[in-house]
């Protein structure tokens, strides 16, 4: 099973609370620690994080190094972790407008934890869906016999996917707002989507467990009618 969760609401949470935004996503980074528990404990195949999209660089520059510096620590204290328990780490999104130093913090989580296989633990880092379609078009060179699977491929090269993630089954979104942000537009084409007004920052196991739960009472048809209808 592949879940992705949009994580928002850390600058509202901080807001409340009349502390500065970068206290929300520093709040928001050990919520993401405990998600990742809670997955990897339900058996969860794929988890894909939405961290970063590349609309966010248009946040003001100290909440963007802020969120940069978030995300090297975290892939530093976490990597051991992940490797002791099998979760494999990987990156997606957009590469060439990092900085070096969480290039480096990339490269060595993703080395370092390849060989994971209880879950494959995504982080959507300078991620659009819109810029990975595009980009994988220009990758097809024969568009005419392009099939789903070819295109997935193309989309995980443009991606920077280590290994192919699947569609997207549950979409889980906090915050409280209902949309997708550009985000695994394409993997989501069947995703049942679960809006959580949590925020972020207050996301537990308990939340993880009620998404789990709406997805497990939801008839997943595929654009199928059902059996019993089907005479
Ligand atoms: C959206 O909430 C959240 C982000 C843009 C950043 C997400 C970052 C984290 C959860 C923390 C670090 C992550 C990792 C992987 C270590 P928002 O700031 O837009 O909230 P708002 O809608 O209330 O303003």
């Amino acid at each position: 099973m592949h879940v992705a969760i949009i994580m928002d609401g850390n600058g509202r949470w901080a807001t409340q609370r009349g502390l500065p935004r970068s206290a929300g996503h520093v709040e928001g980074a050990k919520a993401v620690r405990a998600t990742v528990e809670a997955a990897a404990r339900a058996g969860i195949e794929t988890l894909t994080l939405y961290a970063f999209s590349a609309a966010n660089w248009q946040r003001p520059r100290t909440e963007v190094d802020g969120l940069m510096f978030l995300f090297r620590r975290y892939l530093f204290e976490e990597t051991r972790r992940c490797v002791e328990q099998s979760i494999r780490v990987n990156v997606i999104g957009r590469r060439d407008r990092l900085d070096e130093r969480l290039l480096r913090a990339i490269e060595r989580s993703e080395r370092l934890t390849a060989d994971g296989v209880r879950m494959h633990l995504r982080i959507a880092v300078d991620y659009s869906s819109q810029f990975s379609i595009l980009e994988a078009v220009k990758r097809a060179r024969r568009s005419q016999d392009l099939s789903p699977q070819q295109f997935q491929s193309l989309l995980h090269e443009a991606d920077h996917s280590a290994v192919p993630s699947g569609e997207v089954d549950l979409l889980i979104r906090t915050g409280g707002e209902k949309r997708l942000s550009d985000f695994l537009l394409w993997e989501c084409a069947y995703a049942e989507l679960h809006f959580c007004d949590c925020l972020w920052p207050d996301f537990t196991e308990q939340h993880f467990q009620q998404a789990l739960d709406d997805y497990a009472g939801r008839v997943r048809r595929f654009g199928k009618v059902n059996a019993e209808h089907s005479a």
